[in-house]
């Protein structure tokens, strides 16, 4: 994440979780509105085995457990419901319409909770809503929607819950800093738009995307920090446009079906210094240029098939080559699986992601596998 806008969620978090309950509050339409949503909530609950919503009764909503309270931003006189956070709450039961009364919401923290069906159609009014998390809940709709129309929305957080179908490819066209839908049940193709996201963070791990990482995401050079993409069925080889991406500091893509060499661009990216790609089909020589990378401090390459691995692979601090074809190294493929491996051409373009123009193929095997113990 950057810094700002990490600084900025800290900050936000911190003013709406400890600073901002007025202990006289002077009811107003704002707080009724909220009255009647966190009410309709509470019969919604269907079991709250902390008791955190035990106090939800009264008409003074900012002392509610989990209720947050500010000056509403459009007028400094008026208290109104800023932040939710019922984290950890475990929580059982749905989401009703009525929440999206609470027009001033700006953190909705839910992670952790046992919450069901899909998030309302009426949280498009949650106009100032710059936080969502709902993440490990039980929520099991298509991606919502609603989540493309919300003007404020940064910081997108919606792994661990059982949401299926396709991702939109308009979610990277939106201004968010960061996007979580990890560990969820979508099934979908890496968009041709997905470089024009101006996230720092971006992780879509163990969800069944299909096909190739698209050359656009060079795009994403100036924003991206974080990527992680791990268990997700990815295929086709590396374009040369990730070697642009030299902020990144985490680039996991391991247990997918990547193929081909890494390209040499790749040693451009200065930043890199957590670098997975483990259980793949990469093959051929490590380019010398990614093992000499300044801030390079983990690089796992185990479980593919190269078969040249330059000396300074081997000091980087934390690195695992296990199981592939390199000789004189411990723990690697039999002669036989490696041979029987580089008896397949390789053409990158014939995956159809990258222009037919730039074919990478791997180069030949190493001259023999004798070596092997
Ligand atoms: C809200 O809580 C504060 C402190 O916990 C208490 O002093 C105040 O009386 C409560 N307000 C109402 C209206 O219940
Ligand atoms: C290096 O990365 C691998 C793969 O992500 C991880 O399993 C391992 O724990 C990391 N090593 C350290 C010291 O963080």
């Amino acid at each position: 994440m950057n810094q700002n806008s990490s600084t900025l969620f800290i900050l936000l978090s911190i003013f709406l979780l400890f600073f901002t309950k007025p202990s006289h509050q002077q009811s107003n339409p704002r707080l009724s509105k909220a009255f009647t949503a966190l009410q309709a909530w509470k019969l919604a609950i269907t079991d709250d085995p902390k008791g955190l919503t035990s106090n939800w009764y009264g008409p003074h909503v900012c002392n509610y457990t989990g209720v947050y309270c500010a000056p509403a931003p459009d007028n400094p006189h008026i208290t109104t419901v800023a932040g939710i956070d019922l984290n950890h709450g475990i929580i059982s039961g749905s989401l009703p319409e009525e929440l999206g009364l609470l027009t001033d919401l700006a953190v909705f923290h839910l992670n952790s909770n046992r919450f069901k069906g899909k998030l309302p159609d009426t949280f498009r009014d949650l106009k100032l809503l710059y936080e969502l998390d709902v993440s490990n809940n039980l929520f099991s709709s298509e991606f919502p929607p609603v989540l493309l129309c919300l003007p404020s929305l940064k910081f997108l957080d919606i792994r661990y819950n059982n949401f299926h179908g396709k991702i939109p490819p308009k979610l990277f066209d939106l201004t968010l800093d960061a996007i979580f839908i990890n560990n969820n049940d979508f099934q979908f193709n890496l968009p041709k738009n997905l470089g024009n996201s101006p996230v720092s963070v971006l992780v879509l791990a163990n969800n069944k995307i299909q096909g190739c990482l698209p050359p656009g995401i060079g795009k994403m050079a100036k924003t991206l920090n974080e990527i992680i993409i791990t268990n997700a069925g990815l295929s086709a080889c590396l374009p040369n446009e990730i070697g642009l991406l030299t902020e990144l500091t985490v680039f996991d893509v391991s247990f997918n079906n990547l193929a081909g060499s890494l390209p040499e661009s790749m040693g451009k990216m200065k930043s890199l210094e957590q670098l997975n790609i483990a259980h793949n089909k990469f093959s051929g020589k490590i380019p010398e240029i990614i093992c000499s990378l300044p801030r390079l401090e983990n690089f796992t390459y185990s479980d593919n098939y190269f078969c040249v691995e330059p000396k300074s692979c081997l000091k980087i601090e934390d690195m695992d080559d296990a199981r592939n074809c390199i000789p004189y190294r411990p723990n690697q493929r039999s002669a036989e699986e490696c041979r029987g491996f580089y008896s397949h051409p390789l053409d990158c373009s014939a995956f159809g992601c990258l222009p037919a123009a730039q074919p990478r193929r791997s180069p030949p095997p190493p001259p023999s596998y004798h070596h092997y113990p």
